[in-house]
C-alpha cells in the first residue's frame, strides 16, 4: 500500500512578483514531490497565495484598489511564473476563501473550548492619523540600548538588542511618518505554554534537521509566551468569532490556509473524503524558510494538537538565498525575477543547478550565475547530453535501430544505482544525487572513449562492434535521464520522445535492444555568453 502524502510549500505573500528566493522552495519542493511520485507514492502538492495582514492593506491602499482585487491579481501571477518552472501543484490558491474562514474558526473555536485561549489589554503604538495599531515591523525610531537610529520597534539591527516598540526613543510611524501614540486594546492569546509538554513530544520523534532542533532549544530555554492571535480592525482578515471588531493574525490564519487549500482540492475532485479526515490520516510535509521555522515548528503543531488534528510528519526547513555572493536586495540593485529569468532561459536549466547546491542542511546558499552558466554547459551538455549526440552518428546506417548485442554488465551497473540516487533525492540531497549521476556520465564517456568507435568504424568488419558500443552508450544515457527526471522534467519528456521510449524509473533496468530510436536532435543547448550577460544585467538593475 503506498502512502498518502500531503506536502505543502510556504505560501507567498500577495504583494509583489515571486523571486529566486521563492523559487528555491518550490524547486526543492517540486523535485521532492517528483521523486516520491516515481516512488509510486498517492502525493498532494499544495500551494497558495497568503492574502492577509496589513502589508497588503497597505499596498492595496497606495493602488486604490480593494485588497481582494490585489490578491487575485497576484495569486493569479504567481500560479502562472510557477508553472513556467514546471512546479506541479495539485492546488495553487488562495487564503482569502470560505474554506479557510471556515477552518481558521473551527481551529480557534476548538482551541477555545480547549481552554487554550486568553484575552489581555496591552499598550500599543497607535497612528492616529491612519486610524491603525502598528505593529513592531510599523515603528521606527531610535535604539534605546546603543543609540542607533531608524531601528524598527522589535529589536535593534546594530546591537541586537530586543525591546519593547514602547521603548523606543522618538518613535515614528513608518506609514504617516508621524510620532504615534499610546493606545490600550483587548487582544487574544494562544496559551504556548500549555502545549509545552506536548511539543517536546512531537519535537523528540520528528526527524528534525539539526539546525532545527538547536533553534528549537533555544526557544524553550527563553520560555514558552503566549501567543498573540489579534488584530484590530482595520485588518485585512477573517473577523474572529464573538470578537466583531477583532481579526485573526495572518500568521494564524496562514498555516491553516494548508487544510483550506486541500479542502479546495477534495470538493474540485468531488472526492468523498473530508479535507480533515485526509489530514488525519496522511503524512504531512511542509517545506519552509528558516525565517519562518517557529510559526511552523512552535505555533502550528500547538494549534493543531489543540484542535484535534494531526501534526506535521516534518518541517523540512532550508536556508536563504543569496544572488552573485550578496543577500538579495531589489534596492541594493542585486535581485532577480522567476519572470525575468523565464523570458530568457530553459527553467531546467536552473532546476539542475539549483539542485546541485541543495542539500538538507538550513545552511544559506549562493546563486553566482556565472557558476550557473559553467555548470549546466559542464555537465548537463558537456557531459549528460553528450553521450547521446556522440554515439547517435554511428546507427544512422542502421537506421537508428539499437543493436540486440549490448554490454548488458555495464548496463546493469547504472541500473543498480537507482536506489542509492533515490534515496538521496528522499534525503533532500539533491547535490549528491546528482554528483552519483554525473559520475555516471563521466564514466559512459570513459566507456566510449576507451572503445574508440570512431577508429573501429573505419573499418567494415567493425560495424556490428560499433554499433554495439553506441546502442549501449543509448541505453546509459536512457537510464541517466531517468535519475534526472525529478530535477529536468521538461527535458527528460523531450529525451523520452527521442528514445521512443516512455518508461520510467521503476522500469530502470529494462534495455532497449533492437529498438528504433529518433533521429538527433540537439537536445539542450549550451548557455551563450551573451545570455548570461542579460541576466546578470538584470539581476544588477534589481
Ligand atoms: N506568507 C508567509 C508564509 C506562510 S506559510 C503558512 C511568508 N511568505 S514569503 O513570501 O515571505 O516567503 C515565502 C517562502 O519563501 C518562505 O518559506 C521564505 O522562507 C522563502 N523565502 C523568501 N525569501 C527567500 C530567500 N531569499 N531565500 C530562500 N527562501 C526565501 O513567509
Ligand atoms: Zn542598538
Amino acid at each position: 500500500m503506498s502512502k498518502q502524502l500531503i506536502i505543502t510549500s510556504a505560501l507567498p505573500y500577495a504583494n509583489g512578483p515571486l523571486h529566486f528566493g521563492h523559487l528555491l522552495e518550490h524547486i526543492q519542493t517540486d523535485i521532492w514531490v517528483r521523486t516520491n511520485r516515481l516512488l509510486k507514492e498517492k502525493c498532494i502538492y499544495l500551494c497558495a497565495s497568503d492574502a492577509h495582514g496589513t502589508p497588503i492593506m497597505m499596498k492595496a491602499e497606495s493602488e486604490n484598489i480593494k485588497p481582494e482585487d490585489l490578491v487575485k491579481q497576484f495569486t493569479k501571477d504567481h500560479e502562472k511564473t510557477l508553472k513556467g518552472f514546471h512546479i506541479n501543484h495539485d492546488n495553487y490558491y488562495t487564503t482569502h476563501s470560505n474554506e479557510n474562514k471556515k477552518y481558521s474558526e473551527l481551529i480557534f473555536l476548538r482551541s477555545q473550548k480547549n481552554n487554550f485561549i486568553q484575552n489581555e489589554t496591552i499598550e500599543q503604538f497607535y497612528d492616529e492619523s491612519k486610524g491603525l495599531f502598528l505593529a513592531d515591523r510599523y515603528v521606527q525610531g531610535t535604539c534605546p540600548s546603543c543609540g542607533a537610529k531608524h531601528q524598527y520597534g522589535d529589536n535593534c539591527e546594530e546591537c541586537g538588542a530586543k525591546y519593547e516598540a514602547t521603548d523606543l526613543i522618538d518613535p515614528i510611524s513608518i506609514f504617516s511618518g508621524e510620532t504615534p501614540s499610546i493606545k490600550e486594546s483587548e487582544h487574544l492569546f494562544f496559551d504556548l505554554s500549555k502545549q509545552e509538554k506536548k511539543l517536546l513530544k512531537w519535537i523528540d520523534k520528528t526527524d528534525l534537521q539539526d539546525g532545527v532542533k538547536n533553534k528549537l532549544k533555544e526557544w524553550f530555554e527563553e520560555g514558552l509566551k503566549p501567543w498573540d492571535i489579534s488584530r484590530d480592525e482595520p485588518y485585512f482578515g477573517f473577523s474572529i468569532p464573538g470578537f466583531p471588531k477583532k481579526y485573526f493574525y495572518v500568521w494564524l490564519d496562514a498555516p491553516i490556509g494548508y487544510i483550506a487549500i486541500l479542502d479546495n482540492f477534495l470538493s474540485e475532485n468531488s472526492s468523498s473524503i473530508s479535507a480533515e479526515e485526509l489530514w488525519n490520516e496522511s503524512e504531512i510535509y511542509h517545506f519552509i524558510g528558516k525565517d519562518i521555522m517557529n510559526f511552523h515548528t512552535l505555533f502550528w503543531p500547538a494549534l493543531l494538537d489543540a484542535s484535534d488534528f494531526k501534526k506535521p510528519s516534518n518541517v523540512f526547513v532550508h536556508g536563504f538565498m543569496t544572488l552573485n555572493g550578496k543577500k538579495m536586495s531589489k534596492s541594493k540593485g542585486n535581485f532577480l525575477l522567476i519572470d525575468d529569468y523565464l523570458n530568457l532561459l530553459n527553467p531546467d536549466y536552473m532546476r539542475y543547478f539549483l539542485a546541485t547546491k541543495l542539500s538538507n542542511g538550513i545552511d544559506d546558499l549562493d546563486l553566482d550565475l556565472l557558476d550557473f552558466q559553467k555548470k549546466v554547459n559542464t555537465d548537463l551538455v558537456g557531459k549528460f547530453v553528450n553521450i547521446a549526440s556522440r554515439s547517435q552518428g554511428f546507427l544512422k546506417e542502421f537506421n537508428n535501430i539499437l543493436s540486440n548485442d549490448l554490454d548488458e554488465d555495464l548496463i546493469d551497473e547504472f541500473s543498480n544505482k537507482k536506489n542509492e540516487i533515490f534515496n538521496h533525492y528522499l534525503d533532500r540531497n539533491y547535490s549528491k544525487a546528482l554528483k552519483e549521476i554525473m559520475t555516471l556520465a563521466d564514466r559512459a564517456n570513459q566507456y566510449i572513449d576507451s572503445n574508440k568507435p570512431w577508429i573501429l568504424n573505419k573499418e567494415s568488419n567493425n560495424k556490428e562492434k560499433v554499433r554495439k558500443i553506441a546502442s549501449t552508450a543509448i541505453n546509459l544515457f536512457k537510464i541517466l535521464n531517468l535519475y534526472l527526471e525529478p530535477v529536468i522534467p521538461e527535458t527528460s519528456e523531450k529525451i523520452k520522445k527521442y528514445l521512443k521510449c516512455k518508461d520510467s524509473v521503476d522500469n530502470v533496468s529494462f534495455y532497449l535492444k533492437n529498438h528504433e530510436i529518433d533521429s538527433f536532435n540537439p537536445l539542450i543547448l549550451r548557455i551563450e555568453e551573451v545570455e548570461i550577460e542579460k541576466l546578470i544585467e538584470i539581476s544588477k538593475n534589481g
